[in-house]
């Protein structure tokens, strides 16, 4: 069956239906729907093609669009008019983010407008709130088990409370960004409870199954996410008498999007989000969306068909929310989630720079900038117009992604380079005098896979110094920190600091008493902020100061120079010295050097490396230190100190 919706006559019955002003106050919303019609067809028709229901179904969501469209408040309207008129208004430098536990960070919605003024004098307008919807406590998995998509959790507040922040922060010229959790709910959401009471409608809404079969043909392929704490990815639900399919853990349901309702569902729900004033939604693990038996379940072409039409359904009826695709992948497999083919730059907006984020850490801990050069050309492949969200930490752990082939290209064994990086941040190795203190997330004994958990400070050394009482080996893990931070920072993209990063926070080991987070170290980085120690930033000469201060810096300096801004300007410099990144930012005929030294010993870089780029720039201002280098001949060097970087503007 092809679905014939096109006709002109059903869509006008659907307008007038919903009292379109088609000529007047809504042309723009009809234009945007005309336009976008014959992608979301066809889009539809991949992926529901074959469904029997097809037609109809594709009917109701046209109708989710215009109802999204009109729930959507005069304010937000022209919020969508501005930021088109704007271009591309999320490329821009003056946008900085930082991403928060609601509850950790300020105790609850309402405490946060008291608390907007200590990101406003960091320099961050952009806040991604974590999970907030209703989760089960004790089985939330930070809020990513979501067992009502509507209803704000009471431990954070109310969705009035939401609300009334976003006026806040948007009257103040703030964005706002959530979650989606796209992939699956709780298994306490209402469709999985009535699927365990037997509906057959929502049992569909999920992969269910009576026996091991099908559960079996998946599980030869499909690799596991939590392999210690949620192994294999079903689990057996004994009221319903069936397998459900549990990628993550096994009280989070994968959601069946062959099901087109599941779609619509969804739809309907990120069109709430975008009405309740979202700036930028983040897609949850967007990788895992579409399941085949016989595949890693990841990736898979169909999960990109569905990004285009949830992309597309977004455009028509709220336009000014761009999308977030949280895939965390491999270098190789990201660029996709930009779109490819007719849709470059039509899928999602923004993804994850995760493997730049890995690499960051690969070269603080090895000194050496050659496996980050390595991987550099998937990365440089961003289309125009989208943008990374860069970081040095978030609230997940590190995952080292990038290719084994990028690592054996510099000559060294992946195998032992890897397990040095893991050695070097958990500090499991015999013989290791790491200053970082971290530890490894879901070890796979099958697979020798590990993940790196901790908090930037702790990583940085801050914790092992504190504990030594060994003041130039604090001072060094301040220069590390501001080091990683500077290098996310100006690196294209927009920033997403990690709250408590900004004062130093270092790991927090109570989740290993709390049964509830005990399994899962990740909650060793996700700070509960003590604001006493937050607010020590305002005392010269603390460490909290001293960083609040250097990432505040970081921060203007980005933001008053609009080269920085995403124009997918970015090139890397010849690696003159292995130790030192360097990467350079342009304009027109303006550039930037950004070097950075990843080595704990002081490194040069020859005055040629500006030479050779065809310049001739005689001096260079470093806009972090204030100097001003004048450009020596090719056998001298600027001289960088260990872990110190330069933002140099040729004069
Ligand atoms: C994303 C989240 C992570 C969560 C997972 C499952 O990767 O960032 O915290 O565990 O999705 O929802």
């Amino acid at each position: 069956m092809s679905v014939e919706i096109t006709r002109t006559e059903k869509i006008d019955q659907l307008f007038q239906a919903h009292s379109l002003d088609t000529q007047g106050a809504d042309r723009d919303f009809v234009t945007r729907f005309h336009n976008s019609l014959p992608k979301i067809q066809g889009l539809f028709q991949e992926l529901y093609g074959v469904h029997e229901e097809a037609e109809s179904q594709l009917l109701e969501l046209l109708r989710s669009l215009i109802l999204g469209y009109q729930a959507r408040e005069e304010s937000l309207l022209e919020r969508d008019r501005n930021k088109a008129a704007e271009g591309n208004w999320f490329l821009s430098q003056n946008l900085a983010g930082m991403s928060m536990y609601v509850d950790r960070f300020a105790g609850s919605l309402k405490n946060m407008p008291s608390k907007l003024s200590h990101l406003q004098d960091l320099g961050v307008n952009f806040l991604h709130l974590m999970p907030l919807f209703e989760s089960p406590q004790g089985e939330s998995d930070g809020g990513y088990a979501v067992s009502n998509f509507r209803k704000v959790d009471p431990r954070f507040g109310t969705l009035e409370d939401l609300m009334d922040l976003r006026k806040t922060m948007h009257s103040q010229g703030m964005y706002l960004m959530l979650d989606i959790v796209l992939n699956h709910t709780s298994h306490l959401h209402d469709w999985a409870m009535k699927a365990k009471a037997g509906d057959q409608e929502y049992q569909n809404y999920y992969y269910t199954y009576e026996n091991r079969w099908i559960p079996n043909e998946f599980e030869q392929a499909m690799p596991e996410i939590f392999p210690e704490s949620a192994p294999g990815n079903f689990t057996w639900n004994e009221e319903m008498k069936r397998w459900v399919m549990t990628v993550f853990h096994n009280y989070q349901w994968d959601l069946n999007f062959s099901n087109p309702k599941v779609l619509q569902a969804m739809v309907e729900t990120m069109l709430f989000y975008a009405n309740l004033g979202v700036d930028l939604l983040r897609i949850d693990a967007p990788a895992f969306i579409w399941k085949q038996t016989g595949t890693s379940c990841q990736n898979l072409p169909q999960a990109h068909t569905l990004l285009r039409l949830i992309k597309q359904c977004v455009h028509v009826a709220t336009p000014g929310m761009a999308l977030l695709g949280e895939a965390i992948v491999a270098p190789k497999d990201i660029m996709n989630y930009f779109g490819t083919g007719d849709f470059v730059a039509q899928e999602c907006d923004f993804a994850y720079n995760a493997t730049q984020m890995a690499l960051q850490w690969d070269m603080l801990a090895s000194g050496d900038t050659s496996v980050m050069l390595q991987a550099q050309g998937d990365i440089l492949r961003k289309p125009y117009g989208t943008s990374w969200i860069t970081y040095t930490r978030c609230h997940d752990d590190i995952g080292l992604g990038y290719e084994d082939a990028s690592i054996a290209q510099t000559g060294k064994d992946p195998y032992l380079h890897r397990k040095f990086l893991k050695e070097y941040y958990s500090y499991s190795g015999d013989q290791w005098m790491s200053p970082a203190r971290g530890a490894l997330f879901s070890s796979n004994p099958k697979t020798g896979d590990a993940r790196i958990s901790g908090t930037l400070a702790s990583l940085c050394g801050l914790e092992k110094a504190l504990f030594e009482g060994n003041g130039p080996a604090i001072e060094q893990s301040i220069q590390k920190i501001l080091l990683m931070q500077a290098h996310s920072i100006f690196l294209g993209g927009l920033p997403m600091l990690f709250y408590g990063d900004e004062v130093g926070y270092t790991n927090d080991y109570r989740f290993q008493q709390d049964p509830s987070k005990s399994y899962d170290n990740r909650w060793m980085h996700r700070p509960l902020l003590d604001w006493e120690k937050v607010n020590r930033r305002k005392t010269e000469g603390t460490l909290e100061f001293q960083l609040f201060e250097g990432t505040k810096k970081l921060l203007a300096i980005r933001k008053s120079q609009d080269l920085f801004a995403d124009l997918s300007n970015l090139s890397w410099m010849t690696p003159h010295n292995r130790h030192i990144a360097g990467l350079i930012r342009r304009k027109g005929e303006e550039r930037r050097y950004c070097l950075f030294n990843f080595s704990d010993q002081p490194a040069g870089l020859t005055w040629y490396a500006f030479r050779e780029q065809g310049e001739s720039a005689t001096q260079l201002l470093d806009s972090w230190t204030q100097s001003t280098y004048t450009v020596g001949p090719d056998h001298e060097h600027l001289v960088i100190e260990p872990y110190g970087f330069r933002i140099l503007e040729p004069r």
